[in-house]
């Protein structure tokens, strides 16, 4: 199956995507893990990239485009794709539909996670990551056996740069005004499963929501 994750910034994509991706031993795609492994080597293109990310704003089309249709088209089609951050634009999303196509495997459906904005800001604020595994934690809501340290691979966690409370108020008016209409793009195909679940519960049980809405289309 191939499968877009959608929802605001913090709303547990990058949270349930792996767990979704161990279950079904999917390949999970987060675009913002692609840019900031950009990031941290230190390339021209990382510094491009971060000027985008670290205010808030979205990468520009034709940059997204390029790097998600490499990593896209590097996945063994006999694969589960699960996308994680992309598209976050109709024209990424057209763009989408024209990498799959090319590849002859189309979406099989979209999947959205939605969350309060208050929420949000508390879930982002206190979130910790690792730099070297890309595992998530959150100061009161998943913490870490060591405060510092990541469970799974023991480097130093640290705070994302966007991660801060202007930054986050940024990414959800970008949200809103950019992103949004993606759902009404999808909404519109017709022949495409385009399934909504609460992301304010536990973690846990979104993961419950999303298996079951998952496996009502069979073939997962
Ligand atoms: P990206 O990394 O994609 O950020 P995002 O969409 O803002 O999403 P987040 O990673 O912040 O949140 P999430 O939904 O994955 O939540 P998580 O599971 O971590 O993008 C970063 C930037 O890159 C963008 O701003 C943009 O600049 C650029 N970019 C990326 N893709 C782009 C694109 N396609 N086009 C243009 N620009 C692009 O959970 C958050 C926290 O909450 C964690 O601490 C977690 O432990 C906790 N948590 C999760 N679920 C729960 C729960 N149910 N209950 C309590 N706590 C929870």
């Amino acid at each position: 199956m191939r499968i877009v994750l959608m929802g605001p910034p913090g709303s547990g994509k990058g949270t349930q995507a792996k767990r979704l991706a161990d279950r079904y031993g999917m390949k999970h795609l987060s675009s913002g893990d692609i840019f900031r492994a950009e990031k941290s080597s230190g390339s021209e293109l990382g510094k491009a990239l971060a000027k985008y990310m670290d205010a808030g704003q979205l990468v520009p089309d034709d940059v997204v485009v390029e790097i998600m249709a490499k990593a896209i088209t590097a996945v063994d089609s006999k694969r589960g794709l699960l996308l994680d951050g992309f598209p976050r634009t109709v024209a990424q999303a057209e763009a989408l539909d024209r990498t799959l196509a090319k590849a002859g495997s189309p979406l099989d459906a979209v999947v959205e996670i939605q969350a309060d904005d208050n929420a949000i800001v508390r879930r982002i604020v206190g979130r910790r990551s690792c730099p070297a595994c890309n595992k998530v934690y959150h100061t009161e809501f998943m913490p870490p056996k060591d405060d510092k340290k990541c469970d799974a691979c023991g480097a130093e966690l640290v705070q994302r740069d966007d991660d801060t409370e202007p930054v986050v108020a940024k990414r959800l008016d970008t949200y809103h005004q950019q992103t949004e209409p993606v759902m009404g793009y999808y909404r519109s195909r017709g022949e495409l499963p385009v399934l909504t679940v609460d992301g304010n519960k536990d973690v846990k049980d979104v993961t419950a929501d999303l298996t079951d809405a998952l496996e009502s289309l069979g073939n997962v």
